[in-house]
């Protein structure tokens, strides 16, 4: 696992890349892969509202496109009290590339850098998950 730390402030820098005019809510996200890379990215917001992109799934797709195949370790950073953890539509995007124990970080900015605010796994927010081994299954 990477330093928490810097998993953090990878998701705090990309956080300020946030286009985020409708909700005024910045999210930052940084994803670990198998070949220890980092992988960022930021909430994209459109007019037409449904359309905006979610920083983990921002950070998803730059993960694959540069050959990543696992999600070993997921931060999200947002500026919150309560702990931000993915939603529900970008929990079951990274279990398709993440192992039920990978661990979710969830921080908040603060003056000297983010602070971690939690800490689970994925299976811990998506039990009894839909995935691969069920369509294999399917008869
Ligand atoms: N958002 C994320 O990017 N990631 C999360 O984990 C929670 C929510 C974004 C979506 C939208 O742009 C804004 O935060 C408010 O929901």
């Amino acid at each position: 696992m990477a330093d928490e730390p810097l998993l953090l402030q990878a998701a705090a820098r990309a956080r300020q890349h946030s286009h985020s005019p409708y909700s005024g809510f910045a999210v930052g996200a940084a994803l670990l892969d198998e070949q220890g890379r980092l992988h960022t990215g930021a909430n994209i917001e459109n007019a037409a509202y449904p359309e905006g992109l979610c920083a983990e799934a921002v950070a998803l797709a730059h993960l694959v496109m540069a050959g990543g195949r696992q999600v070993r370790a997921v931060a999200v950073v947002a500026d919150s009290a309560r702990p931000v953890t993915p939603c529900g539509g970008c929990r079951q995007k990274l279990r398709e590339f993440a192992a039920a124990d990978a661990v979710v970080l969830s921080g908040a900015v603060a003056e000297g850098g983010p602070v971690l605010r939690g800490r689970f796994t994925l299976a811990g927010l998506l039990p009894e998950s839909f995935g691969p081994a069920h369509l294999a299954a399917a008869d």
